[in-house]
This record gives structure tokens, sequence and C-alpha cells, in this order.
């Protein structure tokens, strides 16, 4: 792919913004899309209700964690492994099994974890209960394949950190994956690439579905309230009708009886409650709900060779491109076999919390951009007010939002909302005066209020 030049610093970032959008959709498989037919039949006020603290809340840490953590990513020749570590080695399960005797988190401390995603200005935790290794990471009756009963834990971290959440007011969410390399009654012929850590050929996916139901009960009955049951299927059933083969709207409607407000994802075969797109970032705004959800550096779960982590600067256009879109952004952290969250991620995601306690009022509880193009960076809205954010700063002091035709009454910097800048209203344009050196060296974001609800010219540049 060749990369254009900009002049400007931050052109890159407008310009990766840009390839995400592009790029991303077309290679990257993904629920986003499927979903909006579906999407209509939750529009009920229900729906609405229970997705209301989401659409509010933005901005979530996604957990991948699990006994693939010991391996941390190595196996015979390869260092490119991690959650998927299981199948990318072709590991048999008896093999497999021999990690877990290894994973002792000492250092887990689920209140750490909890402040780390709160300071980051993140309102809500999805962590991995069951990966597609089948092993569980909270305590679970239906198997001894947990936390509990295979490692010398004695711990169930599930417990910690639904405590934690709660505490500190994040929603505590639980991912879990439908496709089970480890689970005897789990077909192979549904896997991935056809892959079980010890096919079985009699495998009954009846039989799995109900050990699959009787979990997802445990996690609704036995953690308190849950935000998001965050499915997965990872790419399996190679094109079967997931949805019929699981009975997903059985699934779907045990959650909302056991807990009414919980939300479900995408990937059970079924709309359900919003789209997932996965490692990149829709090209549009969508008026149906979705979330991206996007690693820090170039896996899911702990790989400690992998030292490329995304920079706070590409965090945050990320999460303004997300939410001028209407969309959420799922951040993901990969903890290590001794239950701490790499250093690379934790520098990033403080710089990230810096941004956000100055700017979050820019992002939570916000709409889409009312605007096609804003040439400098991206917009986000509320009711009376739109916020400007500026990636590409105007060297000449003079802002320029063009189409925009409603009255301003205000514009200041949301870091200096005591100073305000002057607004000069043009046909084609409003032009705000504001400072001639970037405040804010990522993103300055200029506050607009405005009367009435946002009027943009159609023949907006
Ligand atoms: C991808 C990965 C999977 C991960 C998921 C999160 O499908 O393969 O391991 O859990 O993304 O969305």
């Amino acid at each position: 792919m060749t990369r254009v030049q900009q002049s400007s610093p931050h052109g890159p970032i407008l310009h990766r913004l840009w390839l995400n959008g592009l790029a991303w959709s077309v290679l990257v498989w993904g629920g986003f899309g499927l979903h909006t037919a579906a999407a209509q039949d939750a529009s009920s006020p229900s729906n609405e209700k229970r997705t209301e603290w989401f659409r509010n809340d933005k901005f979530g840490l996604f957990v991948h964690w699990g006994i693939y953590s010991v391996p941390a990513g190595e196996w015979k020749d390869r260092k490119d492994h991690a959650e998927w570590i299981m199948l990318t080695g072709n590991i048999p399960s008896a093999e497999y099994e021999r990690f877990a005797p290894g994973f002792n988190p000492v250092k887990f401390d689920a209140k750490e974890w909890v402040q780390l995603a709160k300071d980051a200005g993140m309102k809500y935790l999805v962590i991995t209960s069951k990966h597609h290794d089948g092993f569980c990471m909270y305590d679970s009756k239906l198997t001894e394949y947990d936390i509990l009963q295979a490692t010398p834990f004695g711990r169930d971290p599930m417990k910690e950190l639904a405590a934690a959440c709660n505490q500190a007011g994040l929603k505590f969410c639980f991912y879990y994956s439908v496709v089970d390399w480890h689970y005897s009654d789990f077909p192979a012929k549904y896997s991935q690439r056809g892959f079980h850590g010890n096919p079985n050929p009699n495998a009954d996916l009846d039989k799995y579905v109900e050990y699959m139901k009787g979990q997802v009960r445990e996690l609704l009955s036995n953690y308190g309230p849950i935000g998001i049951m965050w499915f997965d299927g990872g790419g399996s059933f190679n094109k079967q009708p997931m949805a019929e083969l699981i009975h997903a709207q059985e699934i779907i409607d045990m959650i909302h009886k056991l807990q009414p407000m919980c939300i479900v994802n995408d990937r059970l075969g079924l709309p359900a409650d919003y789209g997932t797109p996965e490692q990149r970032i829709p090209g549009q705004a969508s008026k149906d709900l979705f979330e991206v959800c996007m690693t820090l550096n170039r896996h899911w779960g702990y790989n400690k060779n992998d030292q490329d982590w995304k920079s706070p600067e590409t965090i945050l256009c990320n999460l303004a491109d997300i939410a001028g879109k209407g969309g959420n952004y799922l951040l993901n952290v990969g903890p290590t076999a001794e239950g701490t969250i790499p250093e690379g991620s934790v520098r990033t995601l403080r710089e990230v919390g810096k941004w956000m306690k100055v700017n979050g009022e820019s992002i939570y509880g916000t709409t889409a951009s009312p605007f096609a193009k804003t040439p400098w960076g991206r917009c986000t809205a509320k009711s009376g007010k739109l916020y400007l954010h500026v990636f590409d700063w105007p060297t000449d002091g003079k802002l320029a939002v063009p189409g925009l035709r409603n009255k301003v009454t205000k514009a200041y910097l949301l870091a200096a909302s005591d100073k305000p800048c002057t607004v000069t209203p043009g046909n084609a344009q409003v032009t705000v005066a504001v400072p001639q050196e970037m405040p804010d060296k990522i993103d300055t974001v200029v506050v607009l209020e405005i009367q009435g609800d946002p009027q943009v010219s159609s023949a907006q540049p």
C-alpha cells in the first residue's frame, strides 16, 4: 500500500483513519453490516432502554486472558501465537491442558486493573470467561476445566473483577466463545479449519449447546449485573447456519429472562443489540449501534515478543473517529500469566486517560457528526453543542467549519471553557478564531454552542 505524503504533521493520522475505513472493510470479516435487518426487530423500547448506558459510555476495556498466556505466544519454532495457540500450534488437548498447572497469576489485582481502565476514561470492561480453547476462567460447576479446579490459583478472578467494577462504577461484561476446541461434544467440523484438540466422531452439538446454555446461566447468576454478553464464534461454523444450529434465539431469550438489561452482541449469528466490527473502523456513520473492538498491539492474548504498541495519538484519533460515527470503542489488553497488564499497554492507556480527563465531555453521551466531511479532523455532537476534534491545526489561527448554518452562540476550547473564541459567520462556513499554536498536540477540542439542531448545508464541500 503506498503511503500518501501529507504536508501537515497530523496528516498521516487522517490518512490512517481513512485507510482503516477503506482497507479493513474489504479485508476483514465481521458481523458488521449483517445486523441491519434484525436491528430493526431489536429497536423495541426495551432495546433502547437496555442500550442507553452503552450509547452513553462509548469507551470500554477488552481483556483476553487465559492459560494461553503461559506459553506467551511461543510454540516450537514460532513466536507469533496468542490466544489461538492451541489451533495455530496444532496442540492436542492432552498437551494443551498442561498449561493450566503453570497458570498462577499471583500478581493479579482486580482493583488495579479496574482503576487502570477507569483512569483511561473507560466505563465498562469485557473479559474472556472462556475463549476458543474451552478453558473457563471462572468457577464453573459444569466442568473441571476451569481456573479453580485445574490451576493452583485457588481464586475466581471474575468474582473479584465483578466486585471491583461495581465499586468503581464500571459495567462488568463477559466475553464467551461459542466454539470450543476442548469440549468433547463440540463437533470438529464446526470449528475453524476443522480443528479440535481431541476430535470426537460422536460429538453431539445439541449436548454442547446445553453445556453452553448452562454456562451462560452460571455467568448471569453468580456475578451480579452483567452489562454485555459478548459472544464470539471466531469464524467457526464454516458458513453453516450457526444461529439455527445453536438455537441462538433461545440463548438470547434465556439471557433476557435472567437479566433483562443485559445487552447481547451480534456474534451468535443473530444481529441482537449491536454490531462488532473488528480491527477496523467503518467508513461511515451508521444508524445501527456498533462497537469497534481493537488490539493495542498486534495480538489479543498475551504475546511477550509483541511490543508494537499503538500510540496514544492513534487511540485518541480512533476514539474521536468512532464516536463521530456514532459508535463505541472497545480496546484490548492481554494480561500475562502472572496477572499483570503489559507495560506497553499501561503506558498508552495512561496517556489516553490524561486527554479524557480534560476532554471526556466530547466523547461520552455524544452522537455522530452532522457533517459529511470535516477537513481538519472529526466532530461529535450533543444537544446544542458540536465538539470539533481538530487533529490538523490551522496555522493561520482560523478554523473554518464548512457548511454550518446554525447561529453559533458561543465557541471555546474544551480545555479552556472560560476563554471564548471569536466566531465569524459567513455564507458557506463559520470561522472560529483559535490560538496559532495547537494547544493539544493530538486532538484539540473546540466547542461550538449552537441554536437548534445542527443544520449543515448539503452543498458542503
Ligand atoms: C478475533 C480473534 C479472537 C478474538 C476476537 C475478538 O476473532 O481471532 O481470538 O477473541 O477477534 O473480537
